[in-house]
This record gives C-alpha cells, structure tokens and sequence, in this order.
C-alpha cells in the first residue's frame, strides 16, 4: 500500500495488489461500511469525477479503479497509446473524495495462463458490439474481477457508455452479483460533446466538429417529440448532418429498443438513439434516451 505520496501532498491509499485491495475491502466491510466502486481506465475526466461523487453519497468507502484493460481492445485499438496520467488521476481521487485507489498492473490481474471469461451474449452483437468484436467479453470479465477484489456494494458507472451500463447489469443479474448498479447521467461540455478520454486525441477544430454528435442525436430526438416514428427517416437525417464535417467518418448511427438494444424499425416506445462516430482519430460514442 502507498500512502503519504509526498510532495504534493496526496495520500490518497493506492493499492496495486489485489490481496491488498481484497483485505482492505474485508477490513471495511466487518467496519460496517458500505462500499462505493467507481472502475474506469484512468485519465479521468468531469465525468469520472462526477461518479465518484455519486458513490460518495451511497457509501461509506470509496475505492476507484484505474486499469487499462487489454483484453477490451481490439488488435488496431488504441490500447498502446490510451492516455495514462497516473500521477494526475490519484490527485483528481483524493480531492474528489475517494479512500483508496486501486491500480494493478496487466500481470497483477492476467496470470500468463489466465483462460476464464465473462460473456453477456444477444447485447453485445448490436451497436459497439457488432464494430468491436471481444470488447464486451473484455469489460465483462475484467468487471467481474474488479467485483471480486473490491467487493462494492454499489458500482456506478457513467450513461455515455449505456450499452456497457446495459450488459453490466445483465451479468449482475445473471451471475447473482450481490451489488447495486448506478448509472451516472453523462457530463457535456457546453457544445454539448459529452466529456471522454478520447477527447483527449482531438485538435480545437476537430472537438468542434465532434460537438455534431450531440446535435444528431438532438435532433433525432426532436423529430420523435414531432411525431415522426420512421426509425429509418431519423436515422437518414442524423447521418446527412456529418456530411459538412470532413473529419467525421460514421460507426454506426441506430436507433433501438432502450431495454433489449434491438433494432426498432417503427418507434413504438422508448428508444435509444445512439451513435459511434471517428472524428480524426478519435472514435466517439453518445446515446439519448427518448421516451414517447
Ligand atoms: O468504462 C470504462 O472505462 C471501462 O470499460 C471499464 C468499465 C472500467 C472496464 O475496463
């Protein structure tokens, strides 16, 4: 365990072992406390920020974890060059409030024959799961395993990433998780550009032009609230708005039932409109709930 970080005066408990992090977590739970988990990548951000503060009001501990998955990324991802500013992100968690951070290496959690994993099935073939093969499969088990280390009562996570949000609540479900899932409205930027990692890899221009992510799905949404239920119609005008945005190059745009993720081709209740979208070399998402 590293406490005292010193000079900058951040003393944060940052924990790398998950036998550490297990008896920490064992130690709180015999307290009586209740304990708040916020897993994320690290290079946090307003958003991340935002979920600690939420497992803060639900619990009395607070452990966040920072790991770049490797398993989660595809061969021609950007696992190598994710953004990983360690030393800024334990300051970002003391001062927002969080008692521990845990922070394992790739060999801490994946033992060289480790060849066990979690698969949530029919949600993940649709949206960024039909574009990134294995990346589900990928958050799936390493959140199972962040689940058994840290042992939360209540896991938040953010709504940018809803499918995620989804198929982690199915698991939970499936697999008897004893653990509350919290899902955390998105934070925007003023230009409505939901707050990411990724934006860290865009120039002003481009984060700009990716504020048009935003704008598609608003007007997806205004089009539903003005009666129009042709899913394909909607989804043809959302594309049409990138094609003045020369740094953009569509995923995906679709729009589904917001419960099951399936495509729904007359609106007929609530739907997710949701989007995954490169501009220059950041590939973004964004959803929208609409209710009718
Ligand atoms: O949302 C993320 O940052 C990651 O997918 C998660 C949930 C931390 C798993 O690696």
């Amino acid at each position: 365990m590293i406490g005292n970080r010193g000079a900058d005066g951040c003393n944060v408990v940052t924990i790398k072992e998950i036998a550490e992090m297990q008896a920490l977590a064992d130690e709180w739970l015999r307290g009586g406390s209740r304990i708040g988990c916020v897993p994320t990548m690290g290079a946090l951000h307003e958003g991340h920020v935002s979920l600690v503060h939420r497992a803060r009001e639900l619990s009395e501990r607070v452990v966040v974890s920072i790991f770049v998955n490797p398993i989660q990324f595809g061969p021609q991802e950007d696992y190598k060059s994710y953004p990983r500013p360690f030393e800024r992100d334990l300051s970002l968690c003391e001062e927002n409030g969080a008692d521990a951070v845990f922070i394992p290496a790739p060999e801490e959690m994946y033992a060289v024959d480790f060849q066990t994993h979690v698969a949530v099935e029919e949600l993940t073939t649709v949206l960024c799961g039909a574009t990134r093969p294995g990346h589900f499969q990928g958050v799936t088990t390493v959140v199972a395993k962040l689940f058994n280390i840290m042992k939360p009562n209540v896991a938040v996570f953010g709504a940018k990433d809803y499918q995620q949000a989804v198929v982690i609540k199915r698991m939970v479900r499936d697999l008897n998780f004893d653990i509350n899932i919290v899902v955390a409205p998105t934070v925007r930027e003023p230009s409505g550009l939901a707050v990411s990692s990724r934006n860290n890899y865009l120039s002003e221009q481009e984060k700009v032009e990716a504020a048009t992510l935003y704008q598609a799905l608003c007007l997806g949404e205004s089009m539903i609230q003005k009666g129009e239920r042709t899913a394909e119609k909607i989804k043809k005008a959302m594309h049409h708005l990138f094609d003045a945005v020369p740094s953009s190059r569509i995923d995906y745009i679709e729009i589904v039932d917001a419960d099951t993720l399936q495509p729904m081709e007359t609106i007929h209740k609530a739907v997710l409109l949701a989007l995954a979208v490169f501009i220059g070399p950041a590939r973004l998402i964004d959803n929208k709930v609409v209710e009718i």
